[in-house]
């Protein structure tokens, strides 16, 4: 689902007030009982009943009445939740195109200090979507997984682009809140929708890029033509939440599943058969 800036400019200081206490309580309850959510919210019933009215009609909360009357956030409650923090610092001032929608992330375009990326992380969105029907979803003890899953994944992509940043070419790493992330926009096509002039310097531009990051700890780990933007002049390598390290049980298997996905996109789009083996040895020499 898209966002809508208007949706988050319009939520009012009690909406905001209602998404953070059903955040937290979603640690404990997969709905969250009405009395636990009035006593936590500090608003009359009235109030309460109009807000949540408000929040339900807006997509970003869920009610059941079946076993208890309860309520639930949803992922758009909690894209709401981010991104009004991340406008009220000021780190956006304006919600732009949705330029993507992933596997696993949602990328929007933005203004901050210039053109920015949003990128929303949604780890565990299909079964979550279906949670009416399959409740087995959340475990027992009523922990929410994505919002963890979720959360986690953009740390570990950010925490990734502030190591890498200024060494290895990669966008630059903004701010974070929850599961979205704020990153400068990097002005490139995918690998995959250009045609290269010279692809042996390209897939060399690669490498070197690549023995910079694991000299710094970080083997990409979902590397493809998909996940490398080309300019005229310059490459980025993006979409960093997967790394392992070099001291991983699997690192070897990673950097050369990571070689391999590029290689085999060079060889069946160039016809040039790049030295994978040759690569993987000048990636780990000191
Ligand atoms: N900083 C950026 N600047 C410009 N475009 C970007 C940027 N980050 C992402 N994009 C665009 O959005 C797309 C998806 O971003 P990204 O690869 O980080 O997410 P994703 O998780 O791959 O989605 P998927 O689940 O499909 O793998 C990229 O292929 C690219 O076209
Ligand atoms: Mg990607």
């Amino acid at each position: 689902m898209t966002i809508s800036a208007e949706d988050i400019k319009n939520l009012h200081k009690y909406e905001v007030r209602i998404l953070k206490a059903l955040e937290r309580m979603m640690r404990r309850y997969r709905w969250v009982p009405e009395d636990d959510l009035k006593a936590a919210v500090h608003l009359s019933d009235s109030e309460l009943k109009f807000r949540l009215g408000n929040l339900i009609h807006k997509d970003l909360v869920r009610s059941d009445s079946v076993p208890y009357k309860g309520y639930a956030l949803v992922f758009a409650g909690y894209d709401a939740l981010a991104l009004s923090a991340l406008a009220d610092k000021g780190s956006i001032t304006a919600l732009g195109a949705h330029i993507g929608v992933g596997k696993e992330s949602e990328i929007y375009e933005a203004l901050g200090f210039g053109v920015v990326v949003l990128k929303l992380h949604k780890i565990g969105q299909r079964s979550f979507n279906t949670v009416r029907t399959n409740r087995e979803y959340m475990p027992e003890g009523g922990h929410c997984p994505w919002i963890f899953a979720s959360a986690k994944s953009a740390e570990r992509e950010f925490e990734a682009l502030q190591a890498l940043n200024g060494k290895v070419s990669v966008p630059v790493p903004i701010d974070i809140n929850r599961h979205t992330i704020v990153m400068s926009f990097v002005p490139g096509v995918n690998l995959n929708r250009c045609t290269l002039e010279n692809p042996e310097a390209t897939w060399d531009e690669i490498i070197s890029q690549l023995k910079i990051a694991y000299g710094l700890g970080y083997i990409h780990g979902d590397l493809s033509e998909y996940n490398i933007m080309i300019s005229d002049d310059s490459l980025w390598i993006i979409d960093w939440p997967q790394w392992v390290t070099p001291g991983h049980r699997n690192a070897d298997a990673t950097l050369l599943h990571d070689l391999e996905t590029v290689a085999e996109f060079f060889r069946k789009k160039y016809q040039i058969e790049p030295d994978v083996e040759a690569a993987v040895s000048f990636i780990k020499s000191a």
